[in-house]
């Protein structure tokens, strides 16, 4: 049946319910008509479907399924082939277990090494981000059912990750943060997309028609619907006029009244109300699973090793001491060597299949005192890389740096093995001749990790991000994450390798670097208006891959722009003696700049200089072309060469005043403000009740242990309340706990009382 002819024999009632959510993971199925219940589960990087009593958070266990390496694990690969397998993986498993739309993947910019999440998206850069989920959706949808990239968009950090308002120019908001989505909704047309948690410029982005109307559906051609993030509905009628469809989680109809009450008084229109279920019920009959089946559970383990094997990265290898050869007896230390970490904590977490242990790789263990080699396991710890909360700093724990040390001064031949999600500062970086790192490569990862330091595997891993020496370095730091109302994004266009060598910023290891067992040299570059092509010779004396990276510097004068950028890359293959030639396409984003008068890309005409670099630091071949402009004025822009705009600067990029970054404590509370701020409410009670729950997050961190529930409780506004508890709160009972936190108990109580039985009655008669 036409979904329309459907839509038209439905009363409205049920055309509300259909766009919220029936239980925690799955939407309403409408028995009638013949429309099932759909399965929407997490994750980026493996299937976490909750059988029994669910939540967001990762908290209660899910359905076994492979965890593969997360995604800053394998965009080290640079392997868009890889990645692609990883989707049609990840689809086999959904759809085994009757999932319809896998969560995932997470593609938000790396503005900060601190964002907790960082460990679940790609890069600093957004056209590797884009390539490679795109390359996931592709794969994901190869297999019947949606995928969902996420989250859309500027959510690059965790504290007050539903409140926060990202404070962007029009530059930066287009050339970084949405120009990974735009990639991924062109090139692989993803049937859902998730929106953001967060304001963008004051607006919070599952209500911005902007963003979700004009440049997904209109600009970009996106044709799929869109998901609030679990909690994320801010104004539900304005989300749907803007081009949201389904909320998430169920609410027991309290938002479905909303939006029919909106109907009934010519807030919203019915057409639109249909519009937007037709889209969502386009894809929903479409992915909607017929049949649950099973995946072959030991070769999906084998290609998950498969893909952190082409993940890691090898970032220093002196006198050669790796490869391990086979009579080198190794002492295998520290944490991780029987322990692996080998994902992030949050809704990402998968209950895997199994584990691989690195110790499993090693017969025999020497002592330190007696073994050729030490391999020191280090790196970041659970408490480090979860959602629902920044790191406060970027070193590893003191402990295992001074268990480094010492090691050192008993034996110098130490490989440190490297284990985090997340730039790390690598100060004892002297006390290891060889370092291997493995990000979080999942399951399988120990056991990629051996294959690599025994040589079985050449490493051809190069970071996704660049590895500054200090995090003072970083050009967000000391602004990153704000504990207020906003986050500034004062660097502009100048995150990770584009501050680093447009203000002349040593790193310790930069974006796109890593080492091999062999050598490449590069050779002959041609360059035409849509490709360059060189030679890539392997002139060592083992088999191995290359990625070589191509970047575009723009010579024009008048605009403002990182030294360099990244506009493609290739990886390939080659024997020990082998030379390849290989094509790099030039494509509609190498030249483009948003300018912020016509707003629109423009190109500036003029010369522009192709390089081809082993990473954005070694570039081994240059050559220039003349590209046509499209003649617009370029309107001034930050230059980049400090850390961070001025006030002034700031303010004119974003043509208006620059918003309080404050909270204004003498304010009333509000549905929007995040739950910590009754630290500072006029209610005693409400304070009190602060103090329990930030005792139990500090309990809980210096335990080394996220407490998930709490982060979320901590970070999330009053209006969260209403929309996280199934349906046993909702806006009017919000507004009525919020009279009480204001300091009005008796009356609050009193409306708390009487909202929650008019609540209860309207659940009743009405629609759940
Ligand atoms: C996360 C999403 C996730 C959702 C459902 C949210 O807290 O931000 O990434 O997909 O929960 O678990």
């Amino acid at each position: 049946m036409k979904i329309q002819t459907l839509i038209s024999q439905m009363t409205l009632e049920e055309k509300c319910s259909l766009l919220s959510g029936g239980t925690q993971f799955t939407t309403k199925a409408l028995e009638r008509l013949g429309i099932p219940a759909i399965f929407l589960s997490d994750g980026p990087h493996g299937v976490r479907k909750q059988a029994g009593a669910a939540d967001h958070l990762g908290l209660n266990p899910s359905l076994p399924a492979t965890c593969y390496p997360t995604a800053a694990t394998v965009a080290n690969s640079w392997d868009a082939d890889l990645a692609e397998q990883i989707g049609e993986h990840l689809g086999v498993e959904a759809a085994a277990q009757g999932v319809s739309v896998l969560l995932g993947p997470g593609l938000n910019i790396k503005r900060n090494p601190l964002c907790g999440r960082n460990f679940e998206y790609f890069s600093e850069d957004p056209y590797l981000s884009g390539k490679l989920a795109a390359a996931y959706v592709r794969g994901i949808q190869s297999q019947g059912i949606a995928a969902c990239p996420k989250h859309f968009a500027v959510n690059s950090q965790e504290t007050f990750r539903m409140a926060n308002d990202s404070v962007v120019d029009a530059r930066a908001l287009h050339e970084l943060y949405l120009t990974a989505f735009e990639i991924v909704v062109k090139e692989s047309r993803p049937k859902s997309l998730m929106s953001s948690y967060n304001k963008i410029n004051g607006e919070y982005a599952n209500d911005s028609a902007l963003l979700l109307q004009k440049t997904l559906r209109e600009q970009w051609g996106f044709d799929g619907f869109v998901v609030t993030d679990w909690g994320g509905s801010n104004d539900r009628v304005q989300g749907l006029i803007a081009g949201s469809h389904l909320e998430m989680p169920a609410t027991k109809g309290n938002s479905d009244r909303t939006v029919m009450a909106a109907i009934q008084s010519g807030e919203l229109a019915e057409e639109l109300l249909d519009q937007r279920l037709e889209e969502l019920l386009a894809v929903w009959l479409d992915v909607a699973v017929k049949e649950e089946g099973s995946f072959d559970v030991q070769a999906h383990h084998a290609f998950a090793q498969k893909a952190a094997e082409q993940s890691i990265v090898l970032l220093k290898n002196e006198d050669n001491l790796l490869p391990l050869k086979p009579e080198t007896k190794v002492s295998l230390l520290g944490t991780f060597a029987a322990n692996p970490r080998y994902q992030g904590a949050g809704s990402s977490l998968v209950n895997s299949t199994q584990v691989d242990v690195l110790a499993k790789a090693f017969a025999v263990n020497y002592a330190p005192e007696t073994a050729d080699v030490i391999v020191y396991t280090m790196g970041l710890e659970a408490i480090e890389e979860t959602e629902g909360l920044d790191r406060t700093h970027m070193k590893l724990r003191q402990s295992q740096i001074d268990e480094l040390l010492a090691l050192r001064e008993i034996n110098p031949n130490i490989v440190v093995v490297l284990t985090a999600g997340s730039p790390v500062e690598m100060p004892w970086a002297d006390a290891a001749k060889a370092i291997v790192h493995g990000y979080l490569g999942g399951q399988a990862g120990a056991s990629a990790m051996a294959r690599v330091l025994t040589g079985e595997v050449n490493p051809s891993g190069k970071l996704a991000e660049s590895y500054p020496f200090y995090y003072e370095d970083v050009p967000s730091a000391g602004i990153f994450p704000n504990h207020g109302p906003t986050s500034e994004y004062r660097e502009g266009l100048y995150v990770g390798y584009r501050y680093y060598e447009t203000a002349a910023v040593e790193v310790r290891y930069p974006f796109g670097y890593g080492l091999s067992y062999t050598a490449f040299e590069y050779s002959d570059l041609n360059i035409s208006e849509t490709e360059a092509t060189c030679t890539v010779t392997n002139v060592g004396s083992r088999d191995g891959s290359e990625i070589a990276q191509l970047y575009v510097s723009c010579e024009h004068e008048a605009l403002q722009a990182p030294m360099k950028e990244l506009k493609g890359f290739a990886k390939v293959f080659l024997k020990a003696g082998e030379s390849k030639k290989i094509s790099i396409p030039l494509d509609d984003k190498a030249f483009r700049y948003y300018n912020t008068s016509t707003n629109q890309f423009e190109v500036a005409g003029g010369n522009y200089r192709i390089h081809i670099g082993a990473s954005s630091a070694d570039i081994r071949l240059t050559s220039s072309i003349a590209v046509a402009g499209t003649g617009a004025d370029i309107p001034p822009y930050f230059s980049g060469k400090t850390k961070r705009m001025t006030d002034e600067e700031f303010a004119q990029q974003l043509a208006r005043p620059i918003p309080s970054h404050d909270w204004d404590t003498a304010a009333l509370i509000t549905r929007n403000d995040p739950i910590a701020r009754v630290a500072h409410a006029k209610s005693g009670l409400a304070r009190l009740v602060f103090r329990v729950i930030d005792g139990k997050k500090t309990k809980a961190e210096e335990k080394g242990k996220p407490d998930l529930n709490i982060l979320f409780i901590y970070n999330m506004p009053f209006r969260g309340i209403a929309k996280m508890m199934g349906g046993m709160v909702d806006m009017a009972m919000v507004d009525a706990m919020l009279t009480v936190v204001n300091g009005k108990l008796f009356k609050g109580v009193g409306q708390l009382f009487g909202a929650w039985r008019r609540m209860r009655k309207a659940q009743k008669q009405g629609i759940t």
